[in-house]
């Protein structure tokens, strides 16, 4: 089985090549990522319209870059797959829309099926891959229950899977997404988007240089519904407090007539750090917590996390200590945390084995009337 799998979700226009005969192991046979990253930083997030211009021009030159990979290829050698996976939710529409047309016209050009995947179920498979061999990722078996914790730019949940394909959302956030609170952290610090990794690396900073050492009393924040008795998450306060103590901070600067090179009573590199380290102490404290309470209330023995926010050094650090005799930890490489088609193409294949609920004919009714959902939540 040979499949081409499309991933528009968001702001990468992503593109795999796959092939496997068992379902466990897979060959990446060809693979690109396009990312629009630099496009939608002068806006400080991602613009819809743009996301999906970008994709529609990328797509074409994405699909010929792979079809004609000469180094993956044997010369002459014809890649016509066997099935295409294309994320049809949840996203962005407009982007998604782009995504799933191309992904029609060619299982149409091509007379093949088309199976429309859940990128969230795509997240949870990119934590089960692993690689012993270049190129070829197998799918790690899990024990059941099991919880999965998907954190990105527009999720943040707690998912109970009984089996491979029986999601039941059990928390979830209230407000913001994590990673939304990451990005708009870093603009409220002036740092460019996608705000994350940004985050990351001033908040490595604050640990290395030993800031913490000098830390006055003065950077704290709160740590939102940690003792509630849910499973849910809310992180819209605490970007509302980070911007109070931003504010606080440069009031006290300003106070003090301190002149740095940014400006007066601007934030200083080590404030910045400061204030980098103790959010990401606050977001890391209540998903360990949440995660904790829920691997103990539903006794799962094994904790899958996907999402872009897992590429987060202290978030991996922090659940990698919730693993132990009970429990097994699976988390994605760092090359599959954030989004990409690999992880599309996997789920969207064993969802075709698994049911054929999503595994459309070409030129049939059904094919023809799929549409791209953006609230689409694990295939309900
Ligand atoms: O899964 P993803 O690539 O796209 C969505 O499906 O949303 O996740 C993107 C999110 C962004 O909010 C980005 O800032 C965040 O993942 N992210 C990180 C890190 N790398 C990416 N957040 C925290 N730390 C990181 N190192
Ligand atoms: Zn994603």
């Amino acid at each position: 089985m040979r499949i081409l799998a499309i991933e528009t979700s968001c702001d990468e226009t992503a593109m795999s090549i796959l092939e496997s005969s068992d379902g466990v192991s897979f060959d990446l046979l060809a693979h690109e990522i396009a990312s629009q990253a630099k496009l939608h930083t002068e806006y400080g997030g991602v613009v819809p319209m743009l996301a999906k211009r970008e994709h529609m021009t990328n797509l074409p030159i994405i699909l010929d870059k792979i079809l004609n990979n000469p180094n993956l290829l044997p010369i002459n050698y014809q890649l016509i797959p066997n099935l295409i996976a294309v994320t049809y939710g949840p996203g962005l529409e407009p982007a998604l829309w782009t995504g799933l047309n191309f992904a029609k016209e060619l299982a149409t050009k091509w007379n093949i099926p088309l199976v429309a995947t859940d990128h969230m179920h795509g997240h949870i498979v990119s934590a089960q891959l692993e690689s012993k061999k270049a190129n070829t990722y197998n799918l790690t078996p899990i024990t059941y229950p099991a919880i999965a914790l998907l954190i990105s730019g527009g999720h943040t949940q707690l998912v109970l899977m009984r089996d491979w394909e029986d999601f039941e959302t059990v928390g979830q956030t209230v407000d913001d997404a994590v990673g939304e609170a990451f990005d708009k952290v870093a603009r409220m610090l002036g740092l460019p988007y996608p705000g994350g990794p940004e985050i990351d690396k001033l908040a490595t900073q604050f640990v290395q240089h030993r800031m913490l050492d000098r830390k006055e009393g003065s950077i704290g924040l709160p740590r939102p519904m940690l003792h509630s008795k849910d499973l849910n998450f809310s992180f819209s306060g605490l970007k509302t407090a980070v911007l109070y103590l931003i504010k606080k901070l440069k009031d006290e600067n300003k106070l003090a007539g301190l002149v740095n090179e940014i400006g007066e009573g601007e934030l200083t590199y080590e404030q910045k750090c400061g204030i980098a380290y103790e959010f990401t102490q606050a977001v890391v404290e209540v998903l360990t917590k949440k995660t904790a309470r829920a691997i103990e209330q539903f006794d799962t023995k094994s904790l899958l996390v996907g999402g872009g926010v897992i590429a987060n050094k202290p978030i991996r650090e922090a659940l990698n200590q919730l693993q132990g005799s009970t429990l097994k930890l699976y988390l994605p490489d760092m090359k599959f945390t954030g989004d990409n088609a690999t992880m599309i193409g996997i789920a969207g294949y064993l969802h075709s084995r698994g049911g054929t609920v999503n595994t459309l004919l070409p030129n049939s009714p059904e094919l023809e009337s799929l549409k791209a959902n953006g609230n689409l939540s694990l295939y309900k």
